[in-house]
């Protein structure tokens, strides 16, 4: 532990909620007493509750903050710690006017005012237990946006279960011990956010195919089915990267084992949807079966890595194998146990691991977990201690040490992890989807203020199951479902284990031809859309945000969770939107597939004005080239301007980290009835594509296309432009 405060600190006196406006020298024995104030960053606080002198070690965190000084007397926001009976309370008044966000994944609405959610990793099938207040992650983490735009956070460094109210305070009970609090304070939401991920850190970039539309079910079994699927994509020319294998490809439900029967062959397996352009993804869960000669099981009994009772034995639950010991991620020990596994499973050529059950799930139980007293052991820099304190972070501890393992087994590819639980930060492991969601419009319309708010809080890369899981989806439905799913970050398909069929050709031509034309048109998008992942990875802003950062300033759009942005430059609205509240300023329709307009289903599609928007042809899989041509969507700005960035890469591997890319930055300008699109700036050792490149000039009045080489296009407007 690296101590918060340097020897000659000053503290600010913050006894329950009386605050001493100037800070004043305080003696260490006295320290001890009191909050202790911090800046830690530009525009950011950290608070130690009285009693602590040092910061503790953070799983939430990418490194134990460093004080760098005072914070300004007029430092607004300022938690108050009260300590009860086995419970710490902190709050925060929130800002007069102020809007609130964040909270990780949710179901309600997008904005935060008024809610209360549990902060307990839950298994919660259709959201249905508790109203869907607790559900699969915990975020201790709100947003605030103050009525002029300006923004700040407040982050709960606490893993212990708790519960969070956002009304005219924020309050963050807490079952476990008094935690630091830090305040983000800055002039924007964006620059809230690119604090957080200072602090937190951002998604590792993906790999390009994990970008791409996926195909789930519970279970594609057995082998030949899951290349039956692979192939009906390419036979009906629906654009698709990567298929799915849930656990009925495992021998009785033993991770890291294969069905002898119905999966003889995964490494022939991956080849042929190797073949095929596809990649595959496999189901790996906590739960270990206890059944002696079963290798994980022996070799983790032999290593002494499992989660042990109050008692001190190790604890037995009930997940799909039946009875199971569950590995303790607490451990160092543990977790390169874990991580090993990987190594001959990837071997067989899986290209990515899901996650799963890892709240944990228990069945048959109370509280569907393990219990609160369980042991978790520890080591290195995690102190031993109960499951209450580690049960919140037992998913995220998992997929680091899959993503390490993954990583380890492959060098040179980027891994690719989706989990279900997950923790503050834990999108520096892995991706997301929300879990066990119901076909119904309910749940299509909270899809989208559940990944907003998933992203204002350091999750970019989620996206529910498409259609829905549980319960049987209508054409009606499945078919506005894909045409926004096509635009979550994360885009799969996925249903549970019931007879109806949920792929793109499951319900009929009509929405076949829905489905086809909305994965096309995130194909087109993909250029644009893999530039964005790049931003986020290095900035932490959210891929899929609210409307509202078109304009913070502007309160009409502050509620508004139909409508969502793509980045800063394309609206998405989708069809069923009623009234929604869309940003001022110039915004214009935009087409990207043929038929997309006339198809009442699909979302509108809107550029920003002062935008260039880089779009690809339209390809089955995203090994294809699609930059050949390249066209460059323009919508000019009042003052006859526009700019937009492409960022390009191998697609995977790490030769990007070597300067192996390509970002350019291509500016539009009307000169008279010309407009000319060029490239304004360059980064990266890749050189300058000599490639052909079509311009798409946006206009109130229609669209005009120019072709040239990449670089010097020059366009003509006719003159009733
Ligand atoms: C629960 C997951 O949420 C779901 O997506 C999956 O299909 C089932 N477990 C079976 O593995």
């Amino acid at each position: 532990m690296r101590r918060l405060l340097p020897k000659t600190a000053f503290a600010l006196s913050l006894f329950a909620g009386t605050a001493l406006a100037a800070a004043a020298p305080v003696p260490p024995a006295a320290a001890t007493a009191q909050v202790t104030a911090e800046r830690i960053g530009d525009g950011i606080a950290a608070f130690l509750p009285p009693g602590m002198t040092a910061y503790p070690h953070s799983l939430a965190l990418l490194r134990t903050p460093e004080a760098e000084g005072t914070l300004p007397a007029d430092w607004q926001i300022r938690p108050r710690f009260d300590r009860h009976v086995g419970k710490t309370r902190v709050t925060v008044a929130v800002p007069q006017g102020a809007d609130l966000y964040g909270t990780g994944e949710v179901t309600g609405p997008l904005r935060r005012n008024g809610e209360s959610i549990t902060l307990w990793n839950t298994d919660n099938f259709e959201y249905a237990k508790d109203g869907g207040k607790q559900l699969y992650q915990s975020h201790p983490w709100v947003l605030g946006v103050r009525p002029d735009g300006s923004a700040f956070g407040v982050l709960f460094d606490s893993t212990w279960r708790a519960t969070l109210a956002t009304g005219s305070d924020i309050v963050f009970e807490s079952s476990g011990p008094a935690m630091p609090v830090i305040v983000i304070d800055r002039a924007s939401p964006q620059a809230v956010l690119e604090g957080l991920a200072t602090l937190t850190g951002t998604m590792p970039l993906p790999p390009r195919w994990a970008l791409g539309y996926q195909q789930s079910r519970w279970s594609y079994t057995p082998d030949t089915r899951v290349l039956q699927i692979a192939d009906e994509f390419r036979k009906r020319r629906i654009p698709a990267d990567v298929i799915w294998m849930d656990i009925d490809y495992m021998d009785g439900f033993r991770v890291f084992t294969f069905d002898p029967k119905t999966f003889p062959d995964p490494k022939r397996l991956n080849r042929e949807l190797h073949a095929r352009g596809f990649h595959s993804v496999w189901m790996i869960d906590p739960g270990v079966k206890i059944d002696p000669g079963y290798k994980v099981y022996d070799s983790g009994t032999v290593q002494d890595v499992w989660v042990r009772d109050a008692q001190g034995h190790d604890y037995h639950g009930t997940v799909w194998p039946g009875a199971v010991v569950f590995p303790d991620f607490t451990r160092p020990q543990t977790r390169q146990w874990w991580s090993a596994l990987y190594k001959d499973f990837m071997a067989q050529g899986a290209d990515g691991v899901w996650n799963d059950m890892n709240e944990p799930s228990v069945f048959n139980v109370e509280g569907q977990t393990m219990p609160d007293d369980n042991r978790h052991r520890g080591g290195g820099e995690l102190a031993p201690g109960p499951h209450l304190e580690y049960h919140n972070v037992y998913g995220m501890l998992m997929v680091r040490a899959t993503r390490e393992g993954i990583q380890a087994a492959n060098p040179d590819k980027r891994p690719f992890v989706l989990t279900r639980s997950n923790f503050l930060g834990g999108q520096r492991y892995a991706a997301t989807w929300t879990g066990d969601n119901a076909s119904t419009w309910d749940d299509l319309k909270l899809s989208i203020p559940m990944s907003i708010n998933l992203g204002l809080s350091g999750q970019p890369f989620s996206g529910p199951d498409i259609g829905g899981f549980s319960g049987v989806a209508t054409p009606q439905l499945w078919a506005n479902w894909i045409a926004v799913g096509a635009f979550y970050p994360f885009s799969r398909g996925h249903t549970i284990k019931a007879p109806q069929q949920k792929e793109p050709w499951a319900f009929g031509p009509a929405v076949e031809k829905t489905a086809r034309i909305a994965i096309e048109r995130r194909y087109r998008l993909l250029p644009y859309l893999y530039t964005l992942f790049r931003e986020s990875s290095v900035d932490g802003l959210p891929v899929m945000r609210p409307v509202f950062f078109a304009d913070p300033r502007d309160p009409h759009l502050r509620a508004e969770q139909q409508a969502f942005l793509l980045g800063s430059d394309l609206l998405v609205v989708p069809a069923f939107a009623q009234h929604p509240a869309l940003p001022q300023g110039i915004w214009r329709t935009v087409s990207l597939v043929d038929g997309d307009r006339a198809d009442p289903l699909q979302a509108t599609l809107k550029v920003r004005g002062g935008a260039i928007v880089p779009l690809g042809r339209i390809v089955q899989d995203t090994n294809e080239d699609s930059l050949k041509p390249l066209t460059l969507l323009v919508s000019l700005d009042a003052h006859g301007q526009a700019q937009g960035r492409l960022y390009e890469d191998a697609g995977d591997g790490y030769g990007y980290r070597r300067g192996e890319y390509r970002l350019t930055t291509y500016r539009a300008e009307r000169q008279g009835d010309t407009v000319k699109v060029g490239i304004a700036g360059r980064e990266g050792h890749w050189p300058a594509a000599a490639r052909p490149v079509v311009v798409q000039l946006v206009t109130d009045a229609g669209v005009v296309t120019a072709h040239g080489m990449d670089g010097n296009v020059t366009l003509h407007l006719p003159r009733t432009h």
